[in-house]
Parts: C-alpha cells; structure tokens; sequence
C-alpha cells in the first residue's frame, strides 16, 4: 500500500498524539489478567502503541500487531525499541530480580512500576533525549527471554481483508479490532466486512475472544468525503455499525457482552467483547 494517499484507510500517521494517554483507557475495561499468558492480535495496530501495550505490562505471552500501512508498521518496531530503552533495568528480562522473583514480573506489579515510572516518581533511566544523542539501547538476545518484552511482540504490515487467509490457523486467545471497522467497511464495503469477521473467527481458537471498538454510522459520514472511491462505496453499504452484533452471532461467536464506553470527545466509544462458541 502506498502511504503517500490521504489516510482513507484511517492509516493516520501521529495518532496517538491526538488520542493520548500513559495507559489506553479501552485495555482498562478489561480485567487486571485478561491478557496474561495469551497469545494476541491487534488488527490495524498504527503505530503499536496498543500493541506494545499488551506485550509490556499485560503479561501477554506473544502478541503480534498488524496494519496496512508499512511506515506504520516501521514506526511500531520504533515505538517497540523506545520502551524498551525506557524500561527500568529493575522490569527489564536479564534483570535478576525479574528472573529470580517472579512476582516482580506479574501484569499488576509491572503495570504499577510502569505507571509511576510514567508519572515522573522514579529516574529516568535512559531518558527520550539520551536515545535522541546516542540512539535506543540495544536488545538483549531472544535467550533473555522469548515471551517477555520486548521479544514478546512482533509486526508486520498485512491487509487483513485482502490477504489470502485460506491457511490461517485457530492460534490466538485474543483479537483486537479497535477503530478499524469503518474503514474496513468503507473501503471493502458489506462484503469485506464479513470477511474480516469471518477470518477473526478462523484466527481465534475455540473460547478465544474478539475485543471490538466499532466506530458508529454517523462518523462515516465525514470519513467518505475524504475519498471519491470511499464515497461510492458508501453508496452500496446496506450493513450498520449495529448490525455488526447479529452477523457476528451468524458467523459462530456468542452474545456480545459489552466492556464500556470509554474516550475523548470523538473518540467517545464502546468496547464489546464476543466469544468464539
Ligand atoms: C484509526 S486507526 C486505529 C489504530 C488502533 N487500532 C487504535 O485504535 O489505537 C485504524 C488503523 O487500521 C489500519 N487498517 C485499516 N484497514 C486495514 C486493513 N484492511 N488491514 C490492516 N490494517 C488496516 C490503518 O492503517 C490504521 O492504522
């Protein structure tokens, strides 16, 4: 995919300068272990910030990010190298103290290390600037730890709708879907949009979770005006945002249960959790 058209993928480059926060409020929906020990994917993940998220201070085995974009893509193993060097030596995988204690490294403890880390409680260890003059640290060998940060997230660039998913198979615990329907609906219209439902299923094992965050009909509109093809499209779209709760059930997945409602302004969303029957 060339990134040199406007966003119309809602590929937006500096996203999470205008959704900013220390912690995404829509993993805060979810319980304090969701993601511990899991295998996770975040479809549409940008800049990774969601992604490195879960790898970081979730206690995910393995999560991998994918988007269509790859100047996202690059920018997400840019994100991913930062933390890294961010990280506290007391969090990072040859630390002692993390390989012999292991309740230093369980999702609560590391997320509370994180965030005052984040709140300027603690040193800076390896501030924004130093990385600036003398690049990020260098990344300890996959020995130090597979499934821990950072070697426990990888992406890829991907178009989930387009791709080929015929030898896909059921490996995730948890997918993630946020702020990606539109633009999958917009771009692929009713047809692609059940496809991508279609391949989540495929990708998620038997009482895996979908965790979706659909942006409603309403926000289309200014969407569709960015992109005379997105325009037309739209013309031939009979699904709603609201629909998407039934055809899921169609597809094999159970109820939907919803999390919350949870950010700014526009960004102002609910969070619905399905499972795979
Ligand atoms: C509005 S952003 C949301 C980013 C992130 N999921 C979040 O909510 O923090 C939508 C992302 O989905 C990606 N995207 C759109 N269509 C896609 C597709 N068919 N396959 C993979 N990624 C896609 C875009 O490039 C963009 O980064």
């Amino acid at each position: 995919m060339s990134s040199s058209t406007g966003p119309v993928y809602g590929n937006y480059h500096g996203y999470y300068t205008k959704r900013p926060s220390v912690r995404d409020p829509r993993l805060a929906l979810l319980p304090e272990t969701f993601f511990a020990g899991k295998g996770v994917l975040d479809i549409g993940c940008n800049e990774g910030w969601v992604t490195c998220e879960i790898a970081q201070s979730w206690g995910a085995r393995q999560v991998v990010g994918v988007d269509i974009d790859d100047t996202l893509v690059r920018a997400a193993w840019k994100r991913r190298r930062s933390l890294w060097s961010l990280q506290s030596p007391e969090l990072k995988i040859y630390s002692p103290k993390v390989m012999e204690n292991g309740s230093d490294s369980s999702p609560k403890s590391k997320r509370a290390r994180l965030d005052s880390d984040l709140d300027g409680d603690t040193c800076d260890y390896f501030p924004m600037s130093c990385e600036q003059s003398h690049g990020p640290l260098p990344i300890p060998s996959k020995a130090a730890g597979e499934h821990a940060f950072p070697h426990n997230v990888t992406f890829r660039m991907a178009d989930w709708v387009a791709e080929d998913y015929a030898s896909d198979e059921p490996i995730y615990d948890v997918v993630l879907a946020f702020s990606i329907t539109k633009w999958i609906h917009l771009n692929h219209g009713d047809d692609g949009i059940k496809r991508f439902f279609l391949r989540v299923h495929k990708n998620l094992k038997p009482g895996g979770v979908f965790i979706l965050e659909p942006q409603a009909w309403d926000t289309y509109a200014k969407a569709r005006r960015m992109d005379q093809r997105l325009k037309e499209n739209a013309k031939y779209l009979q699904l709603r945002p609201d629909d998407f709760s039934s055809l899921l059930q169609e597809i094999g997945f159970g109820p939907p249960q919803l999390l919350g409602s949870t950010g700014e302004g526009g960004f102002h969303r609910p969070v619905h959790m399905h499972s795979k029957l």
